[in-house]
């Protein structure tokens, strides 16, 4: 790929143009219902954000089994399909792009939150550490998980191969496995939460084989490589993640799916690895090893977003909770306008407040005009 000078350069994803190189990353927001199909408001959200490059959406559960939080969407009914079709369908009438995240959380799960009154599944019965959100009773410990058995992995990762197929025939672009935050892909690769022994657990090469064949079985749904994009997010301790050797695990990975031509490689930094001089860079750690797209998130701001582009040290860069806030991030960038700041307060609760109701520029002196009682004329 070409060094882009800035943000606002179009460019090229597995065939696919995108006008900019500013991403919407994924960000779960719990606004569908409890059966898991987005609402109508979900169409509203991401077309206000189509102007960014490319829209990836919040984490999707491929099967009710793959269900951690509460009111996240699925990709395994007709009627989510055909729910995610009017999002896929506003976001491209306003000239956007936009892929599907799977999240199969494995043991970050609370039955609670589920459809399916049995424990989540695991590499290992390790119960994580900390708690979960439930709507019914707060924060709780998350639920002891079972551990897969051998036999039953072809099964989850058709579940993978299965929501690929439901999410193109959904109108997206493409789908994005999310290997990153301690879900179940990561789960298997870090050997904290994997203490298999069979042919998924034990070294390096047998904790990545789950991301791996998953990653095939993605592929194969969606007949090309090029429709499949990785999330990985090495060193994060989110989620109760402890990888003895996290640069070596995602060097071992990275090597292994760089020949697979895939749309892209998605990196998830932590703020403090590039800022506050954290033990690696990911993304300077990966990019050198990964032979395509290059997505780099994590903490950034127009300016840090151009230097590390035109630096060459990644393709695009996601920003993800600015584009809450601030739907036309890409125009507040270009014209340098001021931006509004996240408000953690309204991420995760049900309803347009906080989801669809920030403004785009211009609108707000007139929006300011009319909640203190000006009139539009
Ligand atoms: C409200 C919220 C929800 C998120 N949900 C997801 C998710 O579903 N999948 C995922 O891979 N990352 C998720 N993330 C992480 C973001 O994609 C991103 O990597 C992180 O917020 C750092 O980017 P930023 O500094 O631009 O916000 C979420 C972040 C936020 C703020």
């Amino acid at each position: 790929m070409q060094t882009a000078t800035t943000i606002f350069e179009p460019t090229n994803i597995g065939g696919l143009t995108l006008k900019n190189r500013i991403v919407m990353a994924p960000m779960t927001r719990n606004r569908a219902s409890v059966a898991g199909v987005p609402s109508d408001l979900a169409a509203t959200y991401y077309a206000q954000r189509a102007s960014a490059g490319l829209i990836i959406t919040e984490g999707t559960q491929p099967s009710p089994d793959g269900q951690g939080y509460p009111r996240t969407p699925g990709i395994h009914s007709a009627e989510q399909i055909e729910a995610w079709r009017k999002i896929t369908d506003a976001v491209h009438a306003k000239g956007g792009r936009i892929f599907l995240q799977i999240m199969h959380t494995g043991r970050i799960a609370h039955r609670l939150n589920r459809t399916v009154y049995r424990p989540p599944v695991a590499p290992s019965a390790i119960q994580a550490l900390g708690t979960i959100y439930t709507d019914s009773l707060g924060p709780q410990p998350h639920s002891l998980p079972r551990a897969l058995a051998t036999e039953e992995i072809p099964s989850v990762i058709e579940e993978y191969r299965r929501a690929t197929i439901n999410a193109l025939a959904a109108g997206f672009d493409g789908v994005e496995l999310h290997a990153a935050n301690g879900y179940l892909p990561m789960q298997f690769l870090s050997s904290n939460s994997n203490q298999r022994t069979d042919r998924y657990g034990g070294s390096v090469q047998n904790r990545a084989r789950f991301v791996i064949e998953t990653l095939e079985a993605m592929i194969d749904g969606a007949g090309s490589a090029s429709k499949i994009g990785l999330r990985v997010s090495p060193g994060n301790t989110f989620n109760d993640m402890h990888d003895a050797n996290p640069v070596g695990t995602h060097l071992h990975l990275t090597e292994e799916v760089s020949p697979l031509g895939l749309a892209y490689l998605h990196i998830q930094q932590q703020p403090k690895d590039v800022h506050t001089g954290g033990v690696f860079d990911p993304v300077k750690l990966l990019r050198p090893i990964f032979d395509g797209p290059i997505i780099a998130t994590g903490g950034f701001d127009r300016d840090s977003a151009n230097r590390l582009l035109s630096n060459g040290g990644a393709d695009l860069i996601g920003f993800a909770a600015l584009f809450i806030t601030n739907p036309d991030l890409v125009e507040r960038f270009r014209s340098g306008a001021p931006l509004a700041p996240p408000d953690a307060a309204t991420f995760y609760t049900p309803g347009p407040k906080g989801y669809t109701d920030y403004p785009v520029l211009g609108t707000e002196a007139l929006v300011g005009a009319l909640a203190a009682g000006g009139r539009w004329s």
